[in-house]
């Protein structure tokens, strides 16, 4: 796993994280705060004093949730009260809780800016039984998710076009998403993409997005960059003297996906590679003996508020990384762009390099 850019970002982000538990805290210990005051004030009777409400925040807050040891119905005296009201006060520790969240919430919210602006490049290997002797090593690059919107600037784009390029690999894939909803952003992402560079070209299929702006527009402005469009067929891939099925199937989503032409022509037992924007071909895939599958769709989330590593069940879902299912794999890759809100969090955009691998 390789990141280049984001080592401060991630140190930013703990420290958000921090600055944001502190305020939530004060929140809680002010409410607290607020509930014995009025207790007190109204010279009222430990029978209303919330005991229960107090020792739910027992666990963080020991100097607050220390059990009272009064009797019922005994009243507070003025010298009882200031006493707990700067215990209170002391562990409360700001008098403007709100104000802090707001303030951190608003910091966040720069970090997750900013985060949808980094990129990431993440090294995978990948072990696969049929892989031809002489690929072993052979480098994939995929990208996936672009989205060339107003959200993700062709400046961003063009910028992992040149550490893609840098990386060095020996074929590109695109799994589709290339736009969001304006056709007007087709050509200049297609004529970006078109300045991949590796030694057997650059191959993509279709997303979801792709046909909800033009499928058409999208494919015909792909071509015309000198890019390989795979709706619903393979071929045979043949380098450095080896050979396998490299395979891409159109859109499950818009319900054009056709797994059967694409491997038509295929040997049974040559290694087969699919191109699926939607990870959602998994297991028909597996049924069809499919080797391995590039996909993307999910973002990886794209605003990640939980930490995955503290889970104590593994998520089930395809979301981002390596899986498999029988004898085939999926990688699902985080993309480059965002939708809906122009923003990530824990999840910064993807540039993936795979390096193939006989498995021993
Ligand atoms: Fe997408």
């Amino acid at each position: 796993m390789g990141n280049i850019f984001t080592a401060e970002a991630r140190s930013n982000r703990g420290e958000a994280q921090r600055n944001l538990s502190e305020p939530l805290r004060n929140l809680c210990v002010s409410a607290v705060k607020d509930s014995f005051n009025t207790t007190c004030n109204s010279n009222s009777t430990l029978d209303f004093l919330p005991v229960k409400k107090l020792q739910l925040y027992k666990p963080t807050y020991p100097e607050i949730c220390r059990p009272l040891k009064m009797p019922n119905k005994m009243k507070f005296n003025t010298k009882e009260k200031i006493k707990l009201s700067k215990r209170i006060s002391s562990a409360a520790g700001s008098e403007t809780p709100l104000r802090d969240l707001a303030g951190n919430l608003s910091q966040t919210a720069r970090y997750a800016l900013n985060e949808a602006n980094t990129l990431e490049i993440e090294k995978v290997e990948i072990r696969l039984k049929r892989l031809p002797k002489n690929l072993e090593g052979f480098r994939v690059l995929h990208l996936s998710d672009i989205h060339h919107s107003p959200f993700t600037s062709l400046e961003h784009i063009t910028r992992a076009i040149e550490i893609a390029n840098n990386l060095k690999p020996d074929v590109c894939i695109l799994t589709g998403d290339y736009v969001s909803h304006e056709s007007e952003y087709i050509e200049p992402v297609a004529e970006v993409l078109g300045r991949l560079e590796s030694e057997f070209g650059t191959f993509a299929c279709l997303g979801n997005h792709d046909h909800w702006t033009d499928g058409e527009m999208v494919t015909d402005s792909l071509r015309k960059a000198n890019i390989t469009v795979l709706i619903n067929e393979g071929f045979r891939f043949t380098a450095q003297d080896a050979s396998f099925w490299l395979a891409g199937v159109d859109d499950y989503m818009v319900g054009k996906t056709d797994l059967r032409s694409a491997l038509r022509g295929s040997f049974p037992d040559e290694m087969k590679l699919l191109l699926a924007h939607n990870p959602k071909i998994l297991n028909r895939a597996a049924r069809a003996d499919v080797d391995l599958i590039f996909s993307g769709h999910t973002h990886g989330g794209q605003i990640k508020i939980r930490d995955e590593e503290k889970r104590i069940l593994p998520r089930r879902k395809l979301r981002n990384g390596l899986y498999r299912r029988k004898n085939t794999q999926i990688y699902v890759t985080r993309g480059i762009g965002t939708v809906v809100l122009p923003v990530r969090y824990q999840c910064p955009p993807e540039i993936s390099l795979i390096e193939l691998r006989i498995t021993d």
